[in-house]
């Protein structure tokens, strides 16, 4: 028998407002699963129903419909037993900025119900594991954007739990802070944590994800692995090409008949192709004179224009 899965939605629905009057659905029935020891991410645009879709898991939001399981447990009526399981990393950092950064943890590992011997071994493992061992006595006012990320992360294992929730871990950081972060994730996944974290990034998602579900207005639009979800909805290639208005105008039909698909960006004409060193000498065979072109790998970016015909950058 496959082993259960950590979690389980069927149907799952969220809906805000008063019944009737001004309801709005935020999650509109979805599937999925989580299994032990993965990474799984839900990847969506603004507005999607991403952190609904987490703070129902995180039990600090009620299911408005459908089943909801969390290691073996109903949502809608074992939320604290489920939450003593969980890390949850919100998607605003919440850690107390008029306490140290180890305060921070000692304090959260007491509510636990941490004794204070362990507490204090614990919070100087995760003081190691966040790379914060050196700030531990300021305060956390005092930290960058990444540093104070890195703590709430930190905070969030200081039970051990089963199951981490990240929402949307390394929005709003600088390129060096993000690299950081995601290397401490991958040191998680290694350690066996199974995580659940949701991104607008593709590249967060492709590096970190083992699977992914695409979520657009609270819906599931595809569902898989990375590598998978790339070769089911797009071509091998993409030329991208940055045209003067002029040479789009004389030029566009002709390009885009080049390929059996494309998309027309405000700034770029993006053609699909397996074949982008072809296509690239035949966009230049058109006369075209691009302002730039290159040829590149099809990344989920990809995937999610195909699905949703929007990008997923604003
Ligand atoms: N408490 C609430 N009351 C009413 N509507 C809400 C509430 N929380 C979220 N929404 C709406 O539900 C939809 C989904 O929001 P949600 O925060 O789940 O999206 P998201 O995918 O996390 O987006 P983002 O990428 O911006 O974080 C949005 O249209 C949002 O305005
Ligand atoms: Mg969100």
């Amino acid at each position: 028998m496959p082993p259960q899965p950590l979690v389980t939605a069927r149907r799952l629905r969220k809906v805000y407002g008063k019944p009737g009057a001004r309801e709005f659905t935020a999650v509109d029935g979805i599937d999925f699963e989580v299994r032990r020891g993965e990474a799984f991410g839900l990847l969506g645009a603004n507005g999607a129903g991403k952190s609904s879709t987490m703070r129902m898991i995180a039990c600090v939001s009620p299911v408005s419909g459908g089943d909801l399981t969390i290691l073996g447990r109903d949502a809608a009526t074992d939320g604290p037993a489920i939450r003593a399981r969980l890390g949850v990393v919100p998607q605003d950092d919440t850690v107390d900025t008029e306490l140290t950064v180890r305060e921070n943890l000692l304090i959260y590992g007491r509510y636990f119900g941490l004794s204070k011997v362990e507490v204090r071994r614990r919070a100087a493992e995760l003081l190691e594991f966040a790379r914060l061992t050196e700030k531990a006595d300021e305060s956390v006012g005092a930290l960058s954007g990444g540093m104070r990320r890195r703590l709430t992360i930190a905070r969030a294992l200081v039970n051990s739990p089963d199951i981490v929730l990240l929402d949307e871990p390394t929005t709003g950081l600088d390129p060096q802070a993000r690299h950081l972060l995601w290397e401490r994730l991958f040191q998680l996944k290694r350690e066996g944590v199974t995580l659940l974290l949701t991104t607008h990034y593709m590249d967060e998602a492709e590096q970190l994800c083992d699977r992914l579900v695409v979520m657009d207005s609270g819906r599931i639009v595809a569902e898989g692995a990375p590598a998978e979800l790339i070769s089911r909805y797009t071509t091998r290639e993409v030329v991208e090409l940055r045209l003067t208005d002029g040479d789009r105008a004389t030029y566009g039909d002709e390009l885009r008949s080049l390929v059996a698909r494309f998309e027309d960006l405000a700034d770029r004409l993006l053609l699909y192709t397996d074949d982008g060193e072809d296509v690239l000498s035949r966009a230049h065979a058109t006369g075209a004179r691009p302002i730039t072109a290159l040829v590149r790998r099809s990344t989920l970016e990809d995937v999610f224009l195909t699905l949703t015909g929007r990008s997923l950058v604003d």
